[in-house]
């Protein structure tokens, strides 16, 4: 049984599994204006609709292809954007239940805290005239929580959680590598104790090897944390190696959403099965050369989506129905959900072993 497997199985064996955000029918609509007057000619539905839950200590990963909305979910639970309507309840440690997605910008600080992001990119996210000891210990200065040699200290402990010597405090971003700046941005987000963290392709910007290590330190941390991740990608061979559960969204909406393995091996919904079957083979002769996923014509416009499913213009299980009738995302056996007509009667293929 893989690392996942077994994840997701004691997570089903602690049969209640406390929701830790519950995001409920999200949508966040750009308005796209024109001219002068910025009269608005059109709007990009870049999450629509969209509900969810994630439990507290799960990884759930987020997966799609470009422009299918991901990064706005993401800045959304952030508080980044106020979605346009829906509801997105935090439980705090105490079991309260909060509405960020209603909160002002007041009201938002303490969560803040508590909601934290990793970034794609550690060379433009860290500040290149700031040293480690300011860049990671900012938040801990900004809230208050330390300074002077307590700052120190507490910096220092944090680099050498995340693998970095302590000696670097002093120095700035520019010394360190791809992958040690990444440990640096783990670090500052890590400063303030976070419950919830958002990582936005987070490995993404990595070389394979360096992916592998700083993918070995996430779930470490998330053990020595009790940390909970939105583990954003649209790389599926990381996304399966490092998530209990996994969404997969299209064009703003949620497609299908289930256990990581049965989502590799049983997937129900076409547009899942067309991005397994690009997911790179375990060849090492082939696995770098391309991660990028291979799949027949363009994402659609989410200013100007086909009607019906969204995904019909790709889809070669397509029928008449899919044009005019959006599907239900509903739940197809077991606590499986996804959002096709036919996912009852359709056999897919997963990847192939
Ligand atoms: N601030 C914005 N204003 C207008 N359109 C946006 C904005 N942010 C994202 N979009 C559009 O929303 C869609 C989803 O983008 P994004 O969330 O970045 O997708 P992903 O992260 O899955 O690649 C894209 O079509 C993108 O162009
Ligand atoms: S609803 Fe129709 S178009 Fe959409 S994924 Fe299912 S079969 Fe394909
Ligand atoms: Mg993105």
């Amino acid at each position: 049984m893989s690392d996942n497997q077994q994840d997701a199985a004691e997570f089903h064996a602690q049969a209640a599994a406390k929701t830790i955000l519950d995001i409920r029918g999200v949508k966040m609509h750009f308005p796209i204006t024109k001219g002068f007057l910025n009269r608005q000619v059109g709007t990009v539905k870049a999450v629509d609709d969209v509900s969810f839950s994630l439990y507290e200590g799960e990884t759930l990963g987020l997966v799609g292809e470009s422009g299918c909305g991901k990064t706005t979910l993401g800045r959304c639970v952030l508080r980044v954007y106020k979605p346009t309507t829906g509801s997105i309840i935090y439980q705090s440690a105490d079991g309260s239940t909060t509405d960020l997605a209603a909160l002002t910008e007041r009201e938002l600080k303490p969560f803040r805290r508590e909601i934290r992001m990793i970034f794609q990119d550690p060379q433009s996210s860290l500040n290149p005239r700031h040293t480690i000891l300011e860049i990671v210990g900012e938040p801990l200065m900004v809230n208050k929580i330390a300074s002077g040699k307590e700052l120190e200290d507490r910096v220092s402990a944090l680099l050498q959680r995340v693998g970095l010597r302590p000696e670097y405090l002093r120095r700035y971003p520019h010394a360190f590598s791809g992958g040690e700046r990444q440990r640096i941005g783990i670090a500052r987000a890590l400063a303030l104790d976070p419950r919830l963290v958002v990582a936005d392709e987070a490995v993404s910007a990595l070389d394979v090897s360096v992916q592998a290590q700083t993918l070995n330190l996430l779930q470490d941390l998330q053990k020595d944390f009790s940390l909970t991740y939105l583990f954003v990608a649209h790389n599926l061979s990381v996304v399966q190696h490092v998530c209990t559960r996994v969404a997969v969204m299209y064009v703003g909406r949620l497609m299908e959403l289930t256990d990581t393995q049965e989502l590799y091996f049983n997937p129900k919904h076409p547009y899942t099965e067309a991005l397994m079957s690009a997911v790179p083979k375990p060849d090492p002769r082939v696995r770098h050369r391309s991660e990028r996923i291979r799949l027949e014509g363009e994402v659609a416009d989410p200013a100007n989506p086909p009607a019906g499913c969204h995904f019909h213009p790709r889809c070669k299980y397509a029928q008449e129905r899919c044009r005019a009738e959006v599907p239900a995302i509903r739940d197809v056996g077991g606590g499986h959900l996804c959002a096709c007509h036919f996912a009852e009667s359709l056999k897919l293929k997963g990847v192939v072993v």
